[in-house]
């Protein structure tokens, strides 16, 4: 019964949020601390989820781990030099920091996350697939494995087949088998691939009782509807109706860190909540939130999304690491690289021998079962503390998810936004 009265976890992520900007400056947690990052990085994923939005068509669903990418940046910033570095930082946000302090924040990111419990699997990981015979400068190989959790192994890549199913034996472990099958294929002239993957797995705290879950009606837009599984739970939420920014939020907490904060715009207002949404309407909702009695209807879904990033990162000023001026002389200081692919999954890459390329994978967890994607009544708790949570004394609002909604995934002891993303169509694959 502890857990009805749980409060919304996204409280830490908020406060720090809200206090972050001040002690920038003079942080004094000391410089390890990786809350430096949070309000930088909750900055960057909005960018981040605009600019895919832009992109994205209707209907379509957009689900990404806006974390994973400002690591994965980072990762590659680290042997940057010069614009290509300065441009990187500018895109993060990290223009008032150094690398090294940059580096030092996520190495307590990596290592408070690492603190894995068995209820919550949460997972933040990297791997570089170094080409047999090209020996990147140890410095930087060194500041992967200790900052970012990097594990190095080598890659013959002038055997592309072998190369592949090297690549992808390893992520299959270091991801207990849940992706597979990521690589199709390599160019055989590339020199590394930086590999980062989230994983996460997370059980409601309070299941929802599988026995109500109904075929329903979902919405996609005012043409197209649906038939999804239509999930209910009767009990008391964190909730805040925000009439004046057309908003209803919900707050689903998962056993350890984490939680989800549901975005339902009113009818036909997705684009105006698209267009005005940041960090700072976050931390409003989140301070509005209160306890209230709900009938909360939610589709059950399992999508996946591919997510390229190339065009999105180049609009948003990461422009050298791509051209044949990029500057990652701390990555090698025999051969010259440039970035060729940034994205997931990864895509057939055709360059030509001239520079060798760079390509950076970046891996979600999206299609099983049990994954983040994955959104159903989890759980084998009893149903009868469902709906004992039940007040008589007041009627529930009824909170109907059948129209696109937004969700964030957030985890509350390092304040990050996890995942982010747009329901659009649950049935979508
Ligand atoms: C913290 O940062 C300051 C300047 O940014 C530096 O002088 C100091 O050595 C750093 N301390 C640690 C423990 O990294
Ligand atoms: C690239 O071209 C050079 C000569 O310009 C050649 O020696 C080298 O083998 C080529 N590398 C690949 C991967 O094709
Ligand atoms: C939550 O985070 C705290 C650190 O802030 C950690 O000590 C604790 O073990 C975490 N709890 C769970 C269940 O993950
Ligand atoms: C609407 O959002 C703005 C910006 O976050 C906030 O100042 C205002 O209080 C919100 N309105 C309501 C009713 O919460
Ligand atoms: C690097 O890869 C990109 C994308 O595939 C390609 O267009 C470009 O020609 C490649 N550059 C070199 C020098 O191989
Ligand atoms: C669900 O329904 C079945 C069959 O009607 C019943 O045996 C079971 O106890 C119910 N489960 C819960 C959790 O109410």
């Amino acid at each position: 019964m502890r857990s009805i009265f749980a409060s919304c976890a996204l409280a830490a992520l908020l406060l720090a949020v809200a206090q972050a900007d001040h002690h920038m400056h003079h942080n004094h947690e000391g410089n390890m601390s990786c809350h430096v990052l949070s309000p930088l990085n909750a900055d960057f994923a909005f960018a981040l989820y605009k600019n895919v939005n832009r992109r994205t068509g209707p209907g379509k669903n957009i689900f990404m781990s806006p974390l994973g990418v400002s690591a994965a940046l980072s990762m590659l910033s680290t042997g940057a030099r010069g614009k290509t570095h300065s441009q990187l930082f500018s895109t993060l946000g990290y223009s008032e920091m150094d690398q090294a302090r940059v580096n030092e924040a996520y190495g307590h990111l990596f290592q408070m996350l690492g603190q894995s419990q068995q209820e919550q699997k949460l997972d933040l990981g990297s791997s570089v697939a170094v080409r047999t015979g090209f020996s990147p400068l140890p410095t930087y190989l060194g500041d992967l494995q200790k900052y970012y959790n990097g594990e190095v192994f080598n890659v013959d890549f002038s055997n592309p087949s072998e190369a592949v199913a090297q690549i992808n034996r390893h992520i299959a472990a270091k991801t207990q088998d849940k992706i597979k099958d990521m690589v199709k294929d390599l160019d055989p002239a590339l020199a590394m691939v930086l590999i980062n993957f989230v994983y996460f797995r997370g059980q409601w705290e309070r299941p929802f009782d599988k026995n109500l879950t109904a075929k329903a009606d979902f919405h996609v837009d005012g043409n197209t509807k649906v038939e999804v599984d239509m999930m209910k739970k009767m009990g008391r939420f964190d909730y805040y109706q925000d009439n004046d920014n057309h908003s209803t939020i919900v707050c689903l907490p998962y056993k350890g860190n984490t939680s989800m904060m549901i975005v339902l715009p009113d009818e036909n207002k997705m684009e105006v909540v698209e267009g005005f949404i940041n960090k700072d309407y976050l931390r409003n909702w989140h301070d509005k939130l209160y306890k209230n009695n709900l009938n909360l209807f939610m589709p059950k879904f399992a999508i996946s999304v591919a997510t390229p990033l190339d065009e999105t990162l180049k609009e948003m000023g990461v422009t050298e690491a791509y051209s044949d001026l990029a500057d990652f002389s701390g990555m090698s200081d025999e051969i010259k690289l440039k970035v060729s692919k940034v994205g997931h999954p990864p895509y057939r890459i055709n360059n030509k021998n001239k520079s060798v390329n760079l390509t950076i994978f970046l891996f979600w967890l999206q299609v099983s079962h049990q994954a983040v994607l994955s959104v159903d009544e989890t759980g084998t708790e009893a149903a009868a503390a469902t709906t004992m949570e039940i007040m008589p004394m007041s009627l529930p609002v009824d909170v109907m998810l059948n129209r696109p909604f937004l969700v964030f995934i957030t985890e509350h002891s390092t304040k990050s936004i996890i995942f982010a993303g747009k329901i659009s169509n649950p049935t979508a694959a």
